[in-house]
């Protein structure tokens, strides 16, 4: 096992009827911004909520985050901060609402251009507080010290992160996701379940907690993901994918094992240069990545067809095979498309899709770093 120091500071408040706890968990005396999207919370009951538990705080309120945050309207957000003194935030929504809220947390209080914070890592020193109403489970974020931004003047979706950042507290009441789309929960399921193969899906470093605990949550993931769709109105469903979703990105699985990220990282450009979701994009690049890597990640792949989808030919390459296409499958049950040509994109974006790589300086991806331009290149091109 790798060397680690792990702290995860978020409170998480879980179950039925836990937003009235808004009120005591903000600390008192508060000057409270709330944040929100494009207003699903005003349909499915949950503004008024937070409304009521808001009562007795001087509060104001920020709303039209986009899905994929944009810089722009989030820099309009770290002035009001500024402007008015808000000295909590509260963001209520999906991944999109709290990621976007972080950044204004870290951009209030950034003394430079906070544009440097996304492109060149500049480190922040302080950030306003934080505590966030999670409505879509699918990120980790609601538990986690990563933003992921997008800039749509120049096409670039890039990320930081900050213990700083991590909310102070997360409530995750599953009966507020019943209003979710279907397309946005079965994103979530994807997305969820990615996480887990980018801290799972490397090599093995005698590391059987982490294994254990992954492979619980991808079972867990392939069990219940399906039944959110056929079973909307399941209780149980939507909480064990809330939680299952949590686990996958709040830090303790990726604790001393290698991590990947490059299904991620190619993800995000296409998302920038395309606009497809986030979990789309991972659906596409990740069973690619897999065919395209079988030879690094042979071990855990092997591990992962034996254990997770309980394949046991005697044959290994067959095994591998099989292992990557139940993954596939399993993107495709959940109604989310696995080629780039299934969203209407053609073999020349991959020359665009590498160019922006390039331009990203994303040129060593993977565990070992060996995910150059032209390893990329293949993995999309295998995804047409
Ligand atoms: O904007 P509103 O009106 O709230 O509607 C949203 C949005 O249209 C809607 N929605 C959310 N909760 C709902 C609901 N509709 C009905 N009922 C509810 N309960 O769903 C739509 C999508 O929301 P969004 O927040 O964009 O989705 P998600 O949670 O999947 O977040 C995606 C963003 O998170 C980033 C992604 O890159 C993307 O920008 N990620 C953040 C990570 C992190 N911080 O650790 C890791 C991830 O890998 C990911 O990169
Ligand atoms: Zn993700």
């Amino acid at each position: 096992m790798l060397n680690f120091s792990y702290q995860n500071p978020t409170r998480i408040v879980f179950g039925k009827d836990q937003l009235a706890q808004l009120t005591k968990l903000i600390p008192p005396g508060s000057k409270v911004l709330l944040t929100y999207g494009g207003g699903s919370i005003k349909h499915n009951g949950v503004y008024q909520q937070v409304v009521n538990a808001l009562d007795g705080f001087d509060w104001q309120e920020f709303s039209g985050i986009e899905p994929n945050p944009s810089f722009e309207t989030l820099m309009r957000a770290a002035d009001l901060v500024r402007r008015e003194k808000i000295d909590f935030l509260l963001p209520v929504g999906g991944g999109s609402v709290i990621d976007g809220t972080k950044f204004i947390a870290a951009a209030a209080m950034f003394a430079g251009d906070a544009w440097d914070i996304l492109a060149k890592g500049a480190k922040i020193s302080a950030a306003v507080p934080l505590g966030c109403v999670l409505t879509l489970p699918a990120t980790g974020t609601e538990s986690n010290g990563n933003s992921v931004v997008t800039r749509y003047e120049t096409q670039q979706k890039l990320a930081f992160s900050s213990a700083l950042v991590y909310p102070q507290f997360a409530i995750l009441d599953p009966t507020v996701t019943f209003s979710l789309p279907p397309k946005q929960a079965a994103n979530g399921v994807v997305d969820a379940f990615v996480h887990v193969m980018e801290q799972y899906m490397t090599y093995p470093v005698n590391a059987p907690v982490q294994d254990r605990f992954a492979e619980g949550l991808l079972h867990t993931l392939i069990e219940e993901g399906p039944k959110v769709l056929n079973q909307p109105d399941n209780y149980d469903v939507r909480a064990n994918v809330m939680w299952a979703a949590t686990m996958a990105l709040n830090g303790l699985i990726g604790q001393g094992v290698p991590q990947d990220w490059a299904t991620h990282m190619i993800g995000h450009e296409i998302t920038a240069l395309y606009g497809l979701d986030h979990a789309q994009t991972l659906a596409i690049v990740l069973p690619s990545l897999l065919q395209q890597q079988r030879g690094p990640k042979r071990d855990k792949l092997l591990q992962y067809g034996r254990r997770v989808w309980q394949l046991q030919h005697q044959d290994e390459e067959r095994l591998i095979d099989d292992a990557i296409n139940h993954t596939r499958a399993f993107f495709e049950q959940m109604g989310v498309p696995t080629r780039l040509a299934d969203y209407g994109i053609k073999a020349d974006a991959v020359d665009k899709l590498v160019a922006a790589l390039q331009a990203n300086g994303m040129v060593k991806l993977g565990e070992h770093g060996d995910i150059n331009l032209d390893v990329s290149r293949q993995i999309l091109q295998r995804a047409v």
